[in-house]
């Protein structure tokens, strides 16, 4: 099984959770873990699992001028102009029967203040053409720059490994 992880992050906290998510992934699969920053140049053989993951920002997936907000609060170089949003809005519509998984990050306020750039980036897959193997996943941050909260890269790993698990068993059984 080929697998595929596409993030965006500002202060590297969906960064750690791509990672994550590659560790859990790769007990059954081949994974490439790959900034949305370079994702314009990866290209190769057809995937069996497309993941695509990103920060929530104001509600949703980052924008430009959100990303020039979290750019004052890092010294860090930020791209400001491209991100997962314009990646998922040029992205080729695919044929029945491709599979994707959504995540993101987000800080821990209540859930209905805080928004979820997983969720936005679920609805953007299925509109693509793939249908989701789980429920998009928010992984939670202590604050905007993180850290992650405890746990939640453990969440992630097994979350992966569970989901490539499943999966490896429909591409065996053909389901
Ligand atoms: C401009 C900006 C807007 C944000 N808006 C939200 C928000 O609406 N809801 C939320 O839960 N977190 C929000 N956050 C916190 C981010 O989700 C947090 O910075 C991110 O998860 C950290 O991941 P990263 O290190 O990969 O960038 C915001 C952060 C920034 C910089």
């Amino acid at each position: 099984m080929r697998a595929r992880i596409i993030y965006e992050s500002m202060f590297g906290n969906t960064a750690a959770v791509a990672e994550a998510i590659a560790q859990g992934l790769s007990e059954y699969a081949e994974v490439e873990v790959v900034n949305v920053l370079a994702a314009a140049e990866v290209c190769g053989p057809a995937l069996h699992l497309l993941v695509v993951g990103g920060p929530t920002h104001a509600f949703g997936l980052s924008r430009p001028q959100t990303r020039r907000d979290a750019a004052k609060l890092t010294d860090a170089p930020i791209a400001t102009d491209f991100g997962v949003r314009e990646w998922l809005d040029c992205a080729p519509a695919v044929s029945a029967g491709h599979r994707a998984l959504a995540f993101g990050t987000k800080v821990a306020k209540p859930p209905w203040l805080s928004g979820s750039a997983a969720r936005g980036i679920g609805k953007r897959l299925r509109r693509l053409g793939y249908s989701l193997a789980d429920q998009p996943v928010d992984f939670i941050v202590e604050g905007t720059t993180g850290p992650l909260s405890p746990g939640e890269l453990d969440c992630a790993r097994v979350w992966a490994r569970r989901t490539a698990h499943t999966e490896l068993d429909r591409i065996v059984h053909h389901t």
